[in-house]
């Protein structure tokens, strides 16, 4: 349908830093993250092999969700910068071949923003159309739904003796995408990043834009009741197509972000001429070792994770494209999930192996590269977040006391990826030389950027190896993906190949020895080996090996 006048097959061969600007680094000393940090760092960012940057919300927000209720979509939030500092980073990134995607949040609104507080004066305020309102029922709201972050989904407002509905927090008030202006504000606003020169974006819960029109009532669980009405609803598709219209006029790509989509759905996003997005941030592989993303604990199960992967990389492959992450700001950090902190150098690496040489766009999330840890938080009084709030009181719901909160919290919360950026082991971590705006992690004189820099075997340079390494290696980006001994609980070991090339990827997810047998059809060879997690390797011999604690091998025959 859509006939795309530029060839931007580009984002395949890309891969991308993610920042959340409020912890990344504090240029101006008051404790924030900022832009101005950003641009302290545009050379390291580059020294890690990375070609892009995608900014988690940086636009004025009252921060109820830390940026993602946004209050003004063409500015910059004075924490952070001012448009002209923006502007002046967007270059600075484009002359070190560094693209700038953007965080697109459309599905609400803050409810700070002008729309909102015109749409609550009356009902035929020309922006009362732009929030869905609805009058009562039997005197309560209009159905059972319940919010995704904060109570129930519906908030009264007396004077228009109605309700809006909000998914997510209160102060996320839900946009009324049938209503025609809003889409083309929308729209207004994509061409004015694209126009300024930003090369794509990151859609925030762009799924959830289309609602059923009958809002009837949802299936009762404690959280995001009636989720189903609207995950994916009746008019989904059509909005999408006429945001991609816009996209279709720049060289830019779209990384959807789409909680309940499962590999067979995300084709119908994702691949042929129709497709709306160039990828999507899939949640399968990130319920590993929980249950309703991350609200519940589970032990880790390898094989949960190796399926989800795989079925992403065999449903997708020669049809669509996928998203490679294993973390961002909604996440606790990878090695204290699916690794092991007492082997953080190892499982850091060997992660980072699995992830990233399967065929997708990786994504590296700040911190990430050095191998940063969950926080250790001492008291509730320390989180900032609404999700971590709305859990503690459905948790007290079911009896559960703050005590034992604080330490679900300390494994579940996505707070554990918003502390600030290890950089050195002086004061603050380097962060900043104010006052921080959140808990350091205190392990940063352990685990910092310099440290991480000045060591040749951490997790920091042996990131930049094998981005390099896919970089150089087609196969690490469009190979065919195949699963070997599916049924281990110890080991992840999968081929790609591509052309006349093969290559084997050997992970150990054993905190011990393990002995490793190669499948049918590989021969391992030292001299075949291009990447190895332990610093000495031992000779190959054969098809038999034993891998140490965590670690991992790749094999490339061209
Ligand atoms: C997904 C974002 O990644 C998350 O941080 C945010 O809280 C919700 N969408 C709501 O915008």
């Amino acid at each position: 349908m859509f006939k795309r006048k530029i060839d931007n097959s580009w984002y395949k061969e890309i891969s991308v830093y993610h920042i959340w600007c409020r912890s990344f680094k504090d240029g101006n000393g008051d404790g924030i993250g900022d832009l101005y940090g950003v641009l302290e760092e545009l050379d390291y960012i580059k020294s890690l092999g990375v070609d892009a940057i995608w900014f988690s919300p940086i636009y004025p927000s009252p921060n109820c969700d830390w940026g993602y209720d946004i209050s003004d979509y063409k500015n910059i939030h004075p924490d952070y910068g001012d448009l002209k500092l923006f502007k002046k980073l967007l270059k600075e990134a484009h002359k070190r071949d560094l693209k700038v995607i953007m965080d697109l949040v459309v599905n609400h609104t803050s409810s700070e923003h002008e729309w909102f507080k015109e749409s609550q004066k009356s009902e035929d305020n020309p922006y009362h159309d732009y929030y869905i309102w609805k009058k009562g029922k039997n005197g309560g709201p209009p159905n059972n739904w319940l919010s995704i972050f904060e109570g129930g989904a519906w908030e009264y407002n007396e004077h228009l003796d109605k309700y809006y509905l909000h998914a997510f927090a209160k102060g996320q008030p839900d946009l009324n995408m049938d209503n025609p202006k809003v889409r083309e504000e929308v729209k207004d606003i994509m061409r004015f990043w694209l126009d300024m020169g930003v090369d794509g974006f990151r859609e925030d819960v762009i799924t959830f834009i289309s609602k059923d029109p009958d809002f009837p009532n949802g299936f009762p669980i404690p959280v995001a009741c009636g989720i189903e009405h609207y995950k994916s609803g009746p008019n989904l598709m059509k909005y999408l197509r006429e945001f991609r219209e816009v996209i279709e006029e720049y060289d830019c790509f779209v990384v959807a972000e789409s909680p309940l989509t499962g590999a067979k759905d995300a084709l119908k996003y994702t691949s042929g001429k129709d497709r709306v997005f160039d990828m999507m941030i899939s949640f399968d592989h990130m319920q590993a070792n929980c249950f309703m993303h991350d609200t519940l604990y589970l032990p880790f199960s390898l094989r949960k994770l190796k399926r989800a992967l795989s079925k992403w990389q065999t449903k997708l492959y020669g049809k669509a494209w996928n998203a490679l992450y294993l973390e961002n700001h909604d996440h606790p950090r990878i090695i204290s999930r699916y690794g092991n902190e007492k082997f953080r150098t190892e499982s850091g690496k060997m992660l980072a192996t699995m992830a990233y040489l399967q065929s997708g766009t990786p994504y590296i999330y700040q911190g990430q590269e050095i191998g940063m840890l969950n926080n250790k938080f001492s008291d509730l009084s320390e989180f900032k977040d609404v999700v971590t709030f709305n859990n503690q009181k459905i948790f007290k719901k079911f009896g559960v006391s703050d005590k034992t909160y604080l330490k679900i919290a300390n494994r579940t919360s996505r707070e554990n990826a918003r502390t600030p950026v290890q950089w050195n082991d002086k004061k603050n971590a380097g962060f900043t030389t104010g006052k921080p705006w959140f808990s350091i992690n205190p392990n940063y004189k352990d685990i910092n950027r310099d440290k991480e820099e000045k060591d040749p075997n951490s997790i920091l340079n042996y990131y930049r190896k094998l981005l390099k390494v896919r970089k150089e290696n087609k196969i690490f980006i469009y190979g065919k993906y195949k699963e070997h001994y599916k049924r281990s609980k110890d080991i992840y070991c999968y081929e790609m190949r591509y052309k006349k090339q093969k290559a084997l990827i050997i992970c150990s997810f054993k905190d011990k020895n393990i002995k490793f047998k190669a499948p049918k059809g590989f021969k391992l060879n030292n001299k075949k080996l291009i990447l190895h997690t332990y610093e000495d390797v031992r000779k190959t011999k054969g098809k038999e090996i034993t891998l140490r604690p965590y670690e991992a091998l790749v094999y490339l025959w061209k």
